[in-house]
């Protein structure tokens, strides 16, 4: 697989991220991940104990990353959680490499991480987010579709259209995230004008993500319309369609305001689903790609049969007339 200037900017050997995941993304799943020429990405409250101390959690994952790799890797922080300002703090401290900011205003860091020359990376969901990450002097967005696993967009943009257009209007490196689980994906998100891609379904189904087996055998039996959107109220969220999101979109059909669904949701919904395997109380996040994902593997053969499924592609496509 050619290197992009993605590539370069970040010291990877391929363009392909495993996206934050915030109860999920540990130390050992992103230092597979990096060890394997990717860029693994880490999540604060990865492996936390519920209500436990966010601010240790992320300096211990921090630690253990840069024990089981030498290789870059980042650092996700969601800028709407109350305490975003502090696990900030923690990477000016720590000089992590790479940040990758999502759910918030860019302009609100980049520049004092930047000043430890630590590179941001921002996850947008339209050109409008696009440009004013690129106006933050951001190193490059992550522009994700609504075919992806987790929080979404407000306008919910398919990645199709969504990448050729943020690809058109900023000039900085764009990374294609939702629905991509195999090499076809990775080809078609380059063609589309990216260059890299992010994957987090697909890293959920591995042997060393802390997910329970539960929610990954719902993922491995997910067909291809076993996902759907909830809380479009709140933030449209895209998870295996279980009987906690019937439950929450039969409450959202009740015409429930959107306190009371913050209420239902209540809190660590999502490490009830993922971690402990609730599917029935908890959240089970999901991308629209599961019906593609068939088995539990090590993370650097997901990121091995990416790269050596993308030279097949590539030759398939030069071949035909
Ligand atoms: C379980 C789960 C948790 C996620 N949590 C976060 C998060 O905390 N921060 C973030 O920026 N993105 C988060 N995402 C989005 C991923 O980083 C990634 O962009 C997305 O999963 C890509 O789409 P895919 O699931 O179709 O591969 C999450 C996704 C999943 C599936």
């Amino acid at each position: 697989m050619k290197k992009t200037r993605i590539c370069n900017l970040l010291g990877i050997d391929y363009p392909i991220f495993q996206g934050g995941m915030l109860w999920i993304a540990t130390a050992e799943l992103a230092a597979a991940v990096s060890n394997a020429g990717a860029l693994g990405i880490i999540s604060p409250l990865a492996a936390m104990e519920r209500h436990g101390d966010s601010s240790k959690n992320l300096k211990e994952q921090i630690s253990r990353a840069r024990d089981l790799t030498e290789r870059p890797f980042g650092v996700n922080i969601p800028l709407d959680l109350q305490y975003s300002g502090v696990l900030i703090d923690i990477i000016l401290r720590e000089k992590v490499e790479i940040a990758v900011t999502a759910a918030g205003n860019p302009a609100l860091f980049t520049e004092l991480l930047h000043l430890e020359g630590i590179k941001v990376l921002h996850v947008v969901s339209s050109v409008r987010q696009a440009k004013i990450a690129e106006a933050s002097n951001v190193d490059g967005v992550i522009a994700e579709g609504v075919e992806a696993g987790g929080h979404n967009g407000i306008d919910e943009l398919p990645l199709f259209p969504l990448i050729p257009q943020v690809a058109d209007a900023v000039s900085i490196p764009v990374i294609a995230a939702g629905g991509i689980a195999d090499a076809r994906g990775v080809a078609a998100a380059i063609a589309l004008g990216a260059d890299g891609v992010q994957l987090g379904t697909r890293f959920i189904a591995v042997e060393e993500n802390i997910a329970s087996l539960k929610y990954k055998n719902a993922i491995l039996a997910a067909q291809d319309s076993d996902t759907v959107i909830t809380c479009r109220r709140l933030i449209p969220t895209r998870s295996l369609n279980t009987e906690f999101s019937k439950d929450l979109l039969k409450l959202e059909e009740s015409g429930a305001s959107a306190d009371e669904i913050r209420e239902y949701l209540g809190y660590s919904r999502a490490r009830t689903g993922q971690i402990e395997g609730d599917l029935i109380k908890g959240e089970a996040y999901c991308g629209a790609a599961a019906g593609m994902i068939n088995d539990i593997i090590p993370a650097a053969c997901v990121v091995q049969r990416l790269v050596d499924g993308y030279q097949e592609v590539i030759k398939r496509l030069s071949c035909s007339k």
